[in-house]
């Protein structure tokens, strides 16, 4: 049932080449150049309508709804804030008819996230579910919705849902950006071809996955860990950080690159092991500034860089490769690392990686 892999979390991981190809197919049609979604086509008014889009959900799915904040801003000009559902549902929200509330949620159960749709429908609001769990309780409430194509996933540290929420995300935001002309029919197409394209690229990325257990075996011991990224990437740090804590207990946190010196910078010593994403284009000079800064309280540069990158190269201790892609798009190849990294460690230290200690696949209680 593991497919030959040692644990459910490393084959959902390699699973996630043809997770997201299932998740886009029949969807991003690029020979004739259009997203066809009926979730959003049926809905297009209330999209198009909407004064913002709030997404509500809770851990990875929370930080897939970041991600999305970015790419719905950036493609569709819409104004998005994302809110963890057990924060939204419990502070009487200002939400009315003109609001749009997506949904992410993996299982479909999420207690609070369920609590937190069922509380914008009350006041009115659209909603729409991204589930991966066919006929759960968050999708079954929803007015609308798109599933993720991601398979059952097993392992409780979230992979391959991760990256399909972002893909149906992604196709969200184009769709609804050709529906308002926020986008040139160029630039529509090229997303097109970039994003079918992705699934080839996770694969080479997944190829790092030997020189990542090396790097994991260096750094196995520590007792804290930072990870900064900008940008699209910023919401990848945190999740990178989830996925460490969770799996291998230690302690990591998630920080946009450009917040260290407003306080984190002060831990950075020759003990600290910080992973930085720093791919090209994406304010690339200024991460590379944050890696002198780290590198001169020797800090413990690990750089997830894109494929011929000589700079970072050059500042690191270590640096893993993902493939080019559209900086809208680069989350779906830098998360990869990050999972083998958290992955290796955990299995390196003995620890349970399928069923971490204290977590349940899904929280059904508040
Ligand atoms: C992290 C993880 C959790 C879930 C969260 C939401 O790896 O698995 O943080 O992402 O409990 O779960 P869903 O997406 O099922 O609502």
């Amino acid at each position: 049932e593991k497919g030959g892999y040692e644990h459910f979390m490393l084959k959902e991981i390699h699973e996630q080449p043809k997770a997201i190809t299932d998740t886009y197919r029949g969807r991003l049609l690029r020979n004739e150049a259009i997203i066809k979604m009926a979730g959003v086509e049926d809905n297009m008014k209330k999209f198009l309508n909407a004064n913002r889009i709030i997404i509500v959900a809770c851990g990875t799915s929370w930080h897939a709804g970041l991600v999305a904040e970015y790419i719905f801003e950036e493609l569709a000009r819409i104004p998005v804030e994302v809110e963890y559902a057990s924060e939204f549902r419990y502070r009487n929200p200002i939400i009315g008819e003109n609001d749009v509330v997506i949904a992410i949620s993996q299982s479909g159960e999420t207690a609070d996230t369920l609590a937190a749709i069922k509380l914008a429908k009350s006041k009115g609001a659209f909603v729409f579910g991204v589930c991966n769990v066919v006929g759960s309780s968050i999708a079954r409430e929803a007015h609308a919705g798109a599933y993720t194509h991601a398979g059952p996933e097993i392992g409780v540290a979230s992979t391959k849902a991760f990256t399909t929420q972002i893909t149906i995300l992604t196709l969200m935001a184009l769709r609804l950006a050709r529906a308002k002309g926020t986008i040139s029919s160029s630039d529509f197409r090229q997303h097109l071809l970039e994003l079918e394209l992705i699934p080839n690229k996770v694969e080479q990325a997944l190829k790092s996955d030997a020189h990542i257990k090396m790097i994991a075996d260096i750094y196995k011991d520590s007792r804290n860990c930072l990870y900064l990224g900008r940008g699209f990437n910023f919401p990848v740090a945190l999740e990178g950080a989830l996925k460490l804590k969770e799996i291998s207990y230690i302690h990591a946190e998630g920080y946009p690159a450009a917040e260290m010196k407003h306080g984190p910078i002060a831990l950075i010593d020759e003990n600290m092991p910080i992973i930085v994403i720093a791919t090209k284009k994406g304010h690339y000079e200024k991460v590379v500034s944050n890696i002198q800064e780290i590198k001169s309280r020797k800090g413990k540069i690990i750089g997830i860089v894109t494929e011929g990158d000589t700079q970072v190269r050059e500042l690191a201790d270590h640096v893993i490769e993902v493939p080019d892609t559209l900086e809208s798009l680069s989350p779906l190849l830098t998360t990869i690392p990050l999972q083998l990294l958290s992955y290796h460690i955990a299995v390196l230290l003995g620890k349970n990686v399928d069923q971490p200690r204290n977590l349940a696949k899904s929280v059904t209680v508040e």
